[in-house]
């Protein structure tokens, strides 16, 4: 009976989520009707759009080189204070890699580059709420950046291997990154199927409980049978995804991957 409830949960999640996303498309659109001079709203109808259509939308020269300037300097600052024996931080390192999360609690200055108001429209279609992101700084580098800091040479990206990201084993996950130093495919963009959080397998799958084996199985499949895009850019472009859709960390085979991931 249980597993029958949460079912019924779950489908009225999947749906409510898609109307959700339909009617704030509609009423942004209205809204620009009406203000025609408003670039805001012409923008943000444009961006939903996207979003709508293919589960991430890539918004160019987000930040400018000033404000990119200033998150690479607190960035760095980040990174020095690893060195502390006495940090409070949280801290995942492989050879060339390193991840480091929940970033507001220590360095509030961040919160005034993730809680504008593009980010916050598409914090509350997704989740209903209101919600402050994490911030996590990811740096991979081919052995030539931050010797002392992040040592090694990192021939094995964090999140390497196609996954999907699901709140509570099942919800859709927003997820960001704001580019700090131009990412190609050379230095390890991240790789997306588009829309594939709609595959009905996935979705059914997320919906059983002993799921980890079949799920991994069917990502491979899709995977292999699909076009995926690269979610390259410039230093200051944000990037905004459905993490329920496949992606993964592509290769880097030279310089430096430097972002600033922003969970929702
Ligand atoms: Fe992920």
């Amino acid at each position: 009976m249980r597993n029958i409830i949460n079912l019924f949960f779950k489908l009225i999640y999947q749906y409510s989520f898609k109307i959700r996303f339909f009617i704030a498309k509609k009423v942004i659109f209205f809204i620009f009707k009406i203000k025609k001079n408003s670039l805001f709203f012409k923008n943000l109808s444009i961006l939903i759009n996207n979003f709508y259509k293919d589960g991430f939308v890539k918004i160019d020269s987000y930040y400018s080189d000033r404000e990119i300037e200033y998150l690479n300097n607190i960035s760095n600052q980040v990174l020095n204070d690893t060195k502390n024996a006495n940090n409070q931080l949280d801290i995942e390192k492989v050879d060339g890699s390193i991840k480091i999360k929940h970033l507001t609690k220590t360095y509030k200055e961040f919160k005034r580059f993730t809680n504008d108001s593009i980010m916050q429209v598409f914090s509350i279609i997704f989740n209903f709420k209101h919600i402050s992101p994490d911030v996590i700084l990811n740096i991979s580098h081919d052995g030539n950046f931050y010797e002392n800091l992040i040592p090694g040479v990192c021939t094995k990206n964090i999140a390497d291997t196609p996954h999907i990201d699901a709140k509570d084993g099942f919800k859709r996950y927003l997820k960001g990154f704001i580019i700090l130093e131009n990412l190609s495919q050379e230095n390890g963009a991240t790789k997306i199927i588009p829309k594939s959080s709609e595959n009905k397998k996935i979705i059914n799958l997320l919906s059983l409980k002993e799921k980890s084996d079949q799920l991994k199985n069917e990502i491979k499949k899709i995977k292999n049978i699909s076009k995926d895009v690269s979610l390259t850019g410039k230093k200051g472009d944000l990037v905004l995804f459905d993490s329920r859709n496949i992606h993964w960390a592509g290769n880097l085979n030279r310089g430096m991957r430097k972002l600033l991931w922003v969970y929702f």
